[in-house]
């Protein structure tokens, strides 16, 4: 079976096409911001000018593979979570494509589209998930055919934090890479606000305190100081969730999980209760359409189709709201 995915709910625009074992094509184009952080408006134009390209690119790739339109069985997109004007974008180009083809649509849920290519990249069963994005930080797990939301962010997800701080200190947007590379540098620990409240999370006053810091530190020992933080409250959260629910496996998804030090931390905590660690390959981490392709794929294998009614975006998408008919 062959799905068509589309991505692009913030930054990245994208198309894929995969099968049960694949990744058969892939073509995407990124929205940078000229200054500043990422733009709703603008992101959403420069996915208008791009679409076209990305989903013919896409296609084109196929084919040479021997996978032509003909053999499509349905065409998924992102519904959300995500900005609003790009999510409206996305939708309008999947339901074109899809009455075009003559084929299903699929409204994928975002967030459980990074856990599932996380579980199929590493062949993971039935992690305890730390997913770490710009705009979420949550743990998940499933339960009774729901991903459970054990913990999250009170506020702002811990890449935007990230991203925050790296504007403010001059870094150009996105800040998470640099600030992981400048941390490196560092020659001594800052202390931050460590906010943990039950199983959830603040990042915004350890953002604001970060930007007090740099009057009377260096950026480098400020970074090494906000990533120590951060990520130890993340890490103390998935290790109360692993401990609680008696699962045995981690799975660390989204962009912030490209970051080593947050793999390192993790992978410490996992060796020391006797827990296998998972992280996917860097391309599966950050946004991409093959996510949004191979979950179209296990929900359409389910016979869960979107009817054009139904496909309006959905900007504040909870993943404990889909049902789990595939595990
Ligand atoms: P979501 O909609 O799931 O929140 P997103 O639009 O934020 O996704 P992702 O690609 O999942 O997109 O994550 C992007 C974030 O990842 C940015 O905030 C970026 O700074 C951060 N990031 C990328 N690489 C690193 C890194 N090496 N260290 C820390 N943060 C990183
Ligand atoms: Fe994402």
């Amino acid at each position: 079976m062959n799905i068509l995915g589309i991505e692009g709910t913030a930054w990245n625009l994208s198309c894929a096409i995969v099968d049960e074992k694949q990744v058969i094509s892939e073509v995407e184009s990124s929205y940078q911001p000229v200054k500043g952080g990422i733009h709703p408006r603008e992101a959403a134009q420069h996915h208008a000018s791009e679409i076209k390209g990305v989903i013919v690119g896409a296609l084109s790739n196929a084919k040479e593979n021997g996978v032509p339109k003909e053999s499509l069985s349905a065409v998924s997109f992102s519904q959300g979570p995500g900005m609003g004007p790009c999510l409206r974008t996305v939708a309008t180009a999947a339901r074109a494509l899809s009455l075009s083809l003559k084929i299903p649509l699929v409204g994928v849920n975002h967030c459980i589209a990074h856990v599932e290519v996380g579980r199929w990249n590493q062949n993971v069963k039935d992690p305890v998930v730390l997913y770490t994005s710009g705009a979420n930080s949550q743990v998940l797990s499933l339960r009774d055919k729901k991903y459970r939301i054990f913990g999250e962010t009170m506020d702002i997800g811990i890449g935007n934090a990230l991203d925050k701080f790296g504007r403010y200190a001059g870094l150009k947007h996105p800040g998470g890479p640099k600030i992981e590379k400048l941390a490196r540098q560092a020659k001594k620990y800052v202390p931050l606000p460590y906010v943990v409240k039950g199983m959830d999370l603040s990042f915004s006053g350890l953002t604001t305190a970060a930007k007090d810091a740099l009057k009377t530190n260096s950026l480098e020992d400020v970074c090494y100081g906000f990533q120590e933080t951060a990520f130890a409250m993340l890490v103390e959260v998935t290790e109360r969730a692993l401990a609680h629910l008696e699962k045995d496996e981690v799975l660390l998804v989204g962009g912030v999980g490209a970051n080593s030090r947050l793999k390192d931390m993790l992978k410490t905590m996992c060796d020391e209760r006797g827990a296998k660690f998972f992280a996917p390959d860097n391309r599966f981490m950050k946004d991409n359409a093959s996510m949004i392709a191979y979950t179209g794929l296990l929900m359409f294998k389910k016979g869960i189709t979107t009817p054009i009614s139904e496909s309006f975006v959905r900007p504040d998408y909870r993943p404990d709201n889909v049902c789990i008919l595939w595990v």
